[in-house]
C-alpha cells in the first residue's frame, strides 16, 4: 500500500480478467481487503495511501461507502464473467488509513454488501483496524452486532516521548480503554507496536511491550520502523533533527519482543506477528503470505487472483470518478509468470512458522541443498524441520530473513 504504484500493463475498464485468474481457483480461498483512505492527521512516519480532510479534493467521506459498495458489486460480476470459481469469503480486513473515521453504520453496510455478493465461509474472520482515539463502546457494539469479530488497534508505543516522535496523537491510556471496550463488545483484539523510533531506548521498548502484554489481547504485531522516503520523519532524520535508526539496537529490540511475548504466552506465527493461540493468528494476513486470492477494494488497493495482480488508482477522487461511472478502478495490472510466482512464494512463506518446503526452494535454486546445509550450520533454521523437508527459521534466522531469501534468489 505504501509508496508509488507499480507501472504494469493497462487494465481494461470493464475489469475482465485473463484466463489465468480462473485456473485452479477452486483450490484457493477467497478474501477481501477494504481500504478506507482517511485519517484525522497524518503521523510523521506513515506513507500509507491516506488523506486528511483538506487533501480530499472534494471527495465526501460521508458518501464514500457508496463508492466501495459500487466496486464490490462490480467485482462480483467481473469474477463471474471471468469464470473464476465462486467461493465464500474466508476473511475480510478493513484497513487504512483509519477505517473508524467512517461511521460504524458505513462499515457494517459495506460488510452486508460483501455478504450478499459472496457469502461468508464458516468462521469468517472479519477485522477492522482502528485508531484508539476514535472508537467507544457504542461504536464497537455496533460493529460486533453488524458481523465484525476482530479489531486491531494502532498502539505503536506506551511511552509519551516515543509517541511524540512518531507524531501519534492518542494518549497512551486510551489504548487500554479501547481494548477493554472491544472485549466488552465481544471482539477479538490485537494491537500494533512499532519499535525503533529515533531516540527510543531498549528500556522504553520494554515498557511498551509490557504495557501491550498487560492489555491481555489475543494478538500483537511488532513492526520495525521503516523510514519511508518522502515522509516528515525521513526529512527530520536527513536534516539531523532526529537521530538515525540504530540497526544493532533494532535487533536487540526484536529479541526482547520475542522473549517477553513468548514468556507471556504468545507464539510467533510470522516474523512480525504473535498470537495467544493458533486460532488467534490473523487468517487474513496468512492468506497473503500463502498466495491465496483476494480482492482489494478502495483507492490504491491491490488485488491478486490466481497470479493476476492489479492495483487501483490512488487518489479517492480518481477512484470515485471511476466507480461512479461503473468503470474498473484498476490503474494497472500484471500477470505473473510461473518463475516469478515461485520466487514470491519463497519471499512470503519463509516468513511464517509453518515454513517453506525444501521442494519449493529447490524449484528456485540449484544450490538449495548447499544453502540449507549452511543455514543449519549457522543455526538460522531448525535442523529437524529441515531434515523433514520444511525450512523453519530460528530466532537468529528471523533476524536475518532478508539475507536468507537473497541466498535462494541470487
Ligand atoms: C493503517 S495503520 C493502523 C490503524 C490506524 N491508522 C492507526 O494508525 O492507529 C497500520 C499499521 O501500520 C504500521 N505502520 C505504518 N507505517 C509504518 C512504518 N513506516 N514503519 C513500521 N510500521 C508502520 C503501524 O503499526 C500501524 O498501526
Ligand atoms: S493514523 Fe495510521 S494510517 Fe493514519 S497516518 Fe497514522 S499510522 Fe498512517
Amino acid at each position: 500500500m505504501a509508496g508509488p504504484l507499480p507501472i504494469g500493463d493497462p487494465a481494461p475498464l470493464d475489469g475482465s480478467l485473463p484466463e489465468q485468474a480462473s485456473m485452479g481457483s477452486d483450490s484457493r480461498t477467497f478474501h477481501a481487503y477494504v481500504h478506507i483512505p482517511f485519517c484525522r492527521v497524518r503521523c510523521g512516519y506513515c506513507d500509507f495511501n491516506t488523506y486528511t480532510a483538506n487533501e480530499l479534493e472534494g471527495v465526501s467521506q460521508a458518501s464514500f461507502a457508496d463508492r466501495l459498495i459500487q466496486e464490490i458489486k462490480f467485482s462480483s460480476s467481473v469474477l463471474h464473467n471471468s469464470n473464476v470459481h465462486a467461493r465464500k469469503l474466508t476473511s475480510i480486513f478493513f484497513g487504512g488509513g483509519t477505517p473508524t473515521q467512517l461511521a460504524a453504520a458505513d462499515l457494517v453496510g459495506i460488510l452486508a454488501v460483501l455478504r450478499d455478493a459472496f457469502g461468508f465461509a464458516e468462521g469468517c474472520e472479519i477485522t477492522t483496524e482502528a485508531n484508539p482515539d476514535n472508537v467507544d463502546l457504542a461504536y464497537l457494539n455496533e460493529l460486533f452486532e453488524g458481523g465484525f469479530n476482530r479489531v486491531s488497534f494502532g498502539m505503536q508505543s506506551a511511552v509519551p516521548q516515543v509517541l511524540a516522535t512518531l507524531e501519534r496523537t492518542h494518549k497512551p491510556e486510551n489504548v487500554a480503554k479501547a481494548v477493554a471496550a472491544a472485549k466488552t463488545a465481544g471482539l477479538q483484539t490485537s494491537v500494533d507496536l512499532i519499535y525503533g523510533a529515533p531516540g527510543e531506548s531498549l528500556e522504553q521498548w520494554r515498557e511498551s511491550l509490557e504495557e501491550a502484554i498487560s492489555l491481555d489481547t489475543d494478538h500483537i504485531s511488532a513492526y520495525a520502523l521503516i523510514v519511508e522516503d518522502g515522509t516528515k520523519l525521513a526529512r527530520q532524520i536527513r536534516v539531523g533533527d532526529l537521530p538515525e535508526v540504530d540497526e544493532d539496537l533494532q535487533a536487540d529490540k526484536y529479541e526482547l519482543a520475542d522473549e517477553l511475548l513468548g514468556a507471556a504466552g504468545f507464539s510467533w506465527y510470522e516474523i512480525s506477528n504473535w498470537s495467544k493461540t493458533p486460532a488467534n493468528a490473523s487468517a487474513h494476513n496468512l492468506s497473503y503470505w500463502l498466495g491465496q486470492d483476494w480482492w482489494g477494494y478502495g483507492p490504491g488497493a491491490h488485488s491478486h487472483i490466481g497470479g493476476v495482480r492489479w492495483w487501483n488508482v490512488k487518489h479517492p477522487s480518481a477512484y470515485s470518478g471511476r466507480t461512479t461511472h461503473l468503470q474498473s478502478p484498476a490503474a494497472g495490472r500484471e500477470t505473473l509468470t510461473e518463475s516469478v510466482r515461485r520466487e514470491e512464494r519463497v519471499l512470503l512463506e519463509i516468513r511464517i512458522r509453518e515454513g517453506i518446503s525444501v521442494e519449493a526452494l529447490k524449484a528456485v535454486s540449484a544450490d538449495a541443498a548447499k544453502i540449507i546445509a549452511g543455514l543449519i550450520a549457522d543455526e538460522m533454521v531448525d535442523p529437524k524441520s529441515a531434515l523433514a523437508g520444511n525450512l523453519v527459521l530460528t530466532l537468529k534466522g528471523r533476524l536475518l530473513a532478508d539475507f536468507i531469501v537473497r541466498q535462494f534468489l541470487a
